[in-house]
């Protein structure tokens, strides 16, 4: 049978992002730089790599921006195409998603990751769909959601990236466990949100890539409160596997990961995506051995 296409893809980017502040207290965290892009036009550049044609935003309050951001403005390309800069010109007209191909609805209170999903229940309606969360930048070809898709379109069902994290890092993340840690796609058999040090199933960690079916929705709206106070996506993804009997499978992504969300992580994609720039990376390199 064939299996409905993954058209729509959410980015969840309501987080007030207190760990940069002050850089944050009027401006997104999503729109932070990584080189020369905002941390979210890299993830909507793998979902639009993935065949996405659909962006779904959950924001907030203070996040306009990244509206603006992802719509295109007359006065710059006017300007721009008035100086002859074709090259920027292009390049902006190539990252804009086409009319009609983006939609923002508003996570009215911090409620969690579980809340921000149900939030866009209306614009996904009953079809599959792809999750991104920004924070989490999947470095390297090819790219991660990508390769979901190809698996999603083998065996249908849901999908999770995955990658191994080291044994005192799990009570941070959601943990799955899975029938074959090897394999590059694995039937997962447990899933864990944040489990106490030593409760882990596995070493295997939710890298913030899903392709969900839509009867999430239902579950979500009925989630009570889980790790941290929070509605938990992986609560209701554990309910839609053993409940409604949903498959779940784990994707292995083995490229770089690095987590914008916090200093460290951010700092290091800023390196790592300098040095894989063709125009950037001798400098760089040559910058980085003055400092070091
Ligand atoms: C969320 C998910 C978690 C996942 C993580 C990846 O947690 O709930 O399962 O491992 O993202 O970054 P959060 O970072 O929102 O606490």
């Amino acid at each position: 049978m064939t299996k409905p296409t993954i058209r729509k893809a959410v980015f969840p980017v309501a987080g007030l992002g207190t760990r940069f502040l002050p850089a944050t207290k009027a401006m997104p965290k999503e729109m932070l730089t990584v080189v020369d892009r905002p941390v979210i036009q890299h993830v909507v550049d793998e979902a639009r790599d993935a065949g996405i044609e659909h962006f779904i935003f959950v924001t907030g309050r203070n996040k306009g921006v990244i509206e603006d951001h992802f719509d295109s403005m007359y006065e710059l390309e006017h300007t721009l195409e008035q100086r002859g800069k074709t090259t920027e010109l292009s390049r902006l007209r190539e990252d804009l998603p086409g009319a009609g191909q983006t939609s923002f609805t508003r996570q009215q209170a911090p409620l969690g990751l579980g809340h921000a999903v149900w939030c866009a229940r209306e614009i996904v309606g009953n079809e599959p769909f792809a999750l991104l969360l920004p924070d989490m930048l999947h470095f390297d070809k090819p790219p991660c959601l990508g390769e979901m898709i190809d698996a999603y379109n083998q065996s249908g069902g849901n999908h999770i990236a995955v990658a191994p994290v080291s044994e005192d890092q799990t009570h941070q993340y959601g943990i799955v466990g899975v029938e074959d840690a090897s394999a590059k796609v694995s039937q997962i058999h447990a899933m864990v949100e944040k489990p106490a040090p030593g409760t882990a199933p596995s070493n295997l960690y939710i890298t913030g890539r899903y392709i969900l079916q839509p009867e999430i929705f239902d579950l979500l709206e009925n989630q009570e409160t889980g790790a941290g106070g929070e509605i938990q996506l992986t609560d209701a993804m554990i309910k839609l596997q053993s409940d409604l009997d949903q498959s779940f499978h784990a994707v292995r992504f083995d490229g770089q990961i690095y987590d914008c969300g916090s200093k460290v992580g951010f700092l290091t994609a800023n390196i790592a995506y300098a040095l894989a720039r063709e125009d950037l990376a001798d400098d760089v390199r040559a910058q980085i051995a003055s400092l070091l």
